[in-house]
């Protein structure tokens, strides 16, 4: 992570004339938490919109080059480069335009690119805004987080109980083979970024936090990691693969292929 840190002065300007004690407070953190003014851009994914609320990304949700996406998943959240370069390399088609080289967070809402149906925490497009935050929505997945400590299980359960809503209730609800390797990786998430990855736990107070707020839960105790790789991302996703089958003996009724889940669109290449 040899990328320069993302900081623009205004920012810090603004933030800190909010600050309880102005005269005192010390001009520390570049990434105070700031949410979006009316002319930044904001999307469907609650961690691209965190980065951007604390200025790892762009504030204004704008240029997301490679290197700014790399510095920000590394500076941020202790993603490697290697695997924030490939998570943006699948990003950028979002760009309508050919070879672009950035995209924006607004790229992000376009319906069946990258954003999907039966998303956890946002309605389907069919329905209303499909990026937005929207609690009745988010309220319908929480539903399942039902003890303290959240497990892989209790995600997965959300996760299909979205997608059964949408099948029974949008006419057009779309998700393909592509849509369940990306949506794997998004539900294994919060337990690559905030929690215990080889037990598949994380505490439900820190995701909840920032579903609800776009902020990282620094202030509820919780620090970034020193290095999260690709085949960290494989073997959870996968693990939620597992957790969200219906079958109680892990089995299946008829032969299938084998499948890993990986994050954002088919990251096992
Ligand atoms: C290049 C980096 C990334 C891009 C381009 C990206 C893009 C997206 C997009 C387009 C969605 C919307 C899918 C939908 O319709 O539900 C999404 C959802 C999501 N993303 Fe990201 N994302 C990135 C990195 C991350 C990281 C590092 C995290 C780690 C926490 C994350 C967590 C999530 C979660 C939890 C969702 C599901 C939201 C929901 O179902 O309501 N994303 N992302
Ligand atoms: C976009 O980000 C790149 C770094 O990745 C920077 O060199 C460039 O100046 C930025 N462009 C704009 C318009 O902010
Ligand atoms: C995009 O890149 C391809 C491959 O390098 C090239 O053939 C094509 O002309 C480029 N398109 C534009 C619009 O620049
Ligand atoms: C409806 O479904 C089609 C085909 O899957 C898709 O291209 C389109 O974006 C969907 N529109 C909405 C509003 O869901
Ligand atoms: C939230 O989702 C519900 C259920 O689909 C929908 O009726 C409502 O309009 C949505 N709110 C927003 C702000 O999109
Ligand atoms: C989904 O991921 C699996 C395993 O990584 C891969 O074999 C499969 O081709 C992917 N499916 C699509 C449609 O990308
Ligand atoms: C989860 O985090 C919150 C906030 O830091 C803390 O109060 C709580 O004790 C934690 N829960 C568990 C079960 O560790």
């Amino acid at each position: 992570m040899k990328l320069t840190t993302l900081l623009t002065a205004p920012l810090i300007a603004i933030s800190f004339a909010s600050a309880k004690s102005p005269q005192t407070y010390p001009i520390s953190n570049p990434h105070a938490w700031m949410p979006a003014g009316p002319n930044d851009f904001r999307g469907p994914c609650p961690m691209m919109n965190t980065l951007a609320n604390h200025a790892f990304l762009p504030h204004d949700g704008r240029n997301i080059t490679k290197a700014n996406a790399v510095a920000a998943l590394g500076n941020g959240l202790g993603f490697d480069a290697d695997l924030a370069e490939l998570m943006w390399e699948q990003a950028v088609i979002a760009n309508p335009e050919p070879n672009a080289t950035f995209f924006t967070l607004d790229h992000l809402n376009r319906h069946n690119v990258l954003e999907h149906d039966a998303s956890l925490s946002r309605t389907d497009a069919f329905f209303g805004n499909n990026h937005v935050f929207n609690m009745s929505i988010f309220r319908t997945s929480t539903y399942y987080w039902t003890t303290p400590i959240l497990t892989g299980a209790q995600l997965a359960n959300s996760k299909i109980a979205r997608q059964l809503a949408s099948k029974a209730f949008n006419p057009n609800y779309t998700f393909t083979a592509n849509t369940e390797n990306f949506s794997l990786g998004e539900v294994a998430a919060p337990f690559i970024v905030f929690g215990d990855m080889p037990t598949v736990t994380v505490n439900r107070t820190f995701v909840e936090f920032f579903f609800v707020n776009e902020r990282l839960p620094e202030e509820l105790g919780w620090k970034k990691k020193d290095s999260i790789s690709l085949p960290q991302i494989i073997e959870t996703s996968g693990a939620i693969g597992k957790a969200a089958s219906l079958l109680t003996d892990g089995g299946s009724a008829a032969p299938h292929k084998l499948r890993r889940g990986d994050f954002h669109a088919g990251l096992a290449l």
